[in-house]
């Protein structure tokens, strides 16, 4: 372990106290901090007027939304606990994959992709915390494109055509969730965006009228924190007498009465107890990209082969899992600099870096694991107007950032990859362009193994 890397552990360990003090500070004084924690539902009623299943990026703010409504009563089943002060911290935001917060996912071995990960598998992180994967997410935080809401109302979805959106201020204030630039940038974000002027792009800000054009990375974060959903949306509202949460509790199926079809009742399982509870209204299935279909085809609905493969009957033959579609980013395109810029363990991890956060909610931890700009750009392929279709996010790091302890595992990396691309250049300045592919044509399933 080279001298440096002790003194930066070392500085880690000396920096506890601080935090610890933090803690205290935060969880001693609660009055009606609207951060302070929510508590945990152990109790239950027999049934609820809705149940909210997933406390993600959307079910919160079901959740907060719902309960606006005094004499509905809500329960909101979250599988994970309650965010932590370290999923707080955006400067350490690859420690939190393949934690106890993570569901921990793989594809399924990919033929033309993935190919840099073992047996051609890409890791999936999903949030398995109150709040979902906005707790582990690196916090961009980017508006859909119009025109993309507009398709989806022309493919027959109707109520996706924003023009009610539009024809408000772009941004508002006093809402739930906070946005802001993080409070710490080096020069190389600055010289990226002055890259793209050059290419006759715009500096502006992407979140408002016109999205083609480059920018300082916004952030959901609040005070140089991360501003998860949870936080957002339910630590404000923890002490409505309707809203009843209960954290690490894992719904096993929806119950659907068989001969009205309707969903009744919810089994789920919390401390080795199974509950089942009923919705007199309605269930709201939130619990993610994955977990969704899984949930919907445990409950008997789905692609009638796929369930009969497994014993399941069928209540609905329906193609649930279908239809897959995420944004694919392309790693790898590394550029070493010979200043010391890039995010680099020494200076992110030091006693006065974490003092700066801790007493400022300033300095390097605040920076999104180093990404600190966004551009959206359009290629030859794009279509007419302001409607890009890659995505550029600027990284001030590469997963050579650190020791080879994070990222390359975050990523299932091949060690042959590790060896022979990453290793030589550890704990050097660097940054990489990660281009993002908004509108893939790939498609996708999710099936229950
Ligand atoms: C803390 O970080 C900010 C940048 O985010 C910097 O301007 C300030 O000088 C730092 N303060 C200390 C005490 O290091």
């Amino acid at each position: 372990m080279p001298l440096s890397q002790i003194a930066g552990n070392l500085s880690v360990l000396a920096s506890f106290p601080a935090f610890v003090l933090y803690y205290l500070f935060y969880s001693t004084f609660d009055f009606n901090d609207p951060e302070g924690r929510v508590s945990d539902t152990t109790t239950f009623l027999n049934a609820y007027d809705f149940i909210v299943i997933g406390a993600g990026s959307s079910g919160s703010v079901v959740a907060n939304r719902l309960t606006e409504m005094s004499d509905w009563k809500v329960l909101l089943l979250e599988a994970g606990g309650d965010e932590t002060i370290i999923s707080d911290i955006p400067g350490v935001v690859h420690h939190l994959q393949r934690t106890n917060i993570d569901w921990s996912y793989k594809t399924v071995p990919q033929t033309g992709s993935c190919l840099a990960f073992k047996d051609n598998r890409c890791t999936w992180p999903r949030g398995k915390v109150l709040g979902g994967t906005s707790v582990l997410n690196y916090m961009v935080y980017a508006r859909g494109n119009k025109q993309d809401y507009d398709q989806w109302e022309a493919n027959g979805n109707p109520g996706w055509n924003p023009y009610i959106a539009a024809n408000k201020k772009y941004h508002g204030t006093g809402g739930y969730l906070t946005v802001q630039e993080p409070a710490y940038t080096t020069p190389l974000v600055t010289a990226f965006i002055q890259a793209g002027v050059e290419m006759g792009y715009q500096n502006l800000d992407c979140n408002a009228a016109q999205q083609t054009g480059f920018m300082v990375a916004q952030a959901t974060s609040r005070r140089g924190k991360r501003c998860s959903t949870a936080k957002a949306f339910l630590r404000p509202i923890r002490k409505r007498p309707n809203l009843y949460i209960s954290m690490r509790s894992r719904v096993h199926k929806i119950i659907i009465d068989s001969s009205t079809k309707q969903a009744t009742a919810v089994r789920f399982e919390k401390e080795g107890h199974i509950y089942e509870v009923r919705a007199n209204k309605e269930i709201i299935v939130s619990a993610g990209t994955v977990n969704s279909p899984q949930l919907l085809m445990l409950s008997k609905i789905g692609p009638e082969d796929h369930l009969n493969s497994f014993g399941i009957p069928l209540m609905a033959d329906l193609p649930v899992g279908d239809n897959l579609q995420d944004h694919i980013a392309l790693g790898g395109m590394v550029f070493r600099i010979n200043k010391p810029l890039g995010v680099m363990e020494a200076r992110y991890y030091s006693l006065p870096s974490l003092l700066n956060y801790t007493i400022h909610g300033a300095g390097p931890l605040t920076s999104l694991g180093g990404t600190e700009g966004v551009a959206w750009v359009k290629t030859k392929y794009a279509p007419p107007g302001d409607w890009p279709d890659i995505q550029y996010h600027f990284v001030s790091a590469t997963p050579a950032s650190e020791s080879g302890l994070f990222f390359r595992y975050n990523t299932n990396m091949k060690d042959s990859v590790w060896d022979n691309y990453y290793k030589p250049i550890v704990n050097t300045d660097m940054w990489q362009l990660i281009p993002t592919l908004l509108r893939p044509k790939s498609r996708g399933t999710i099936r229950l193994a």
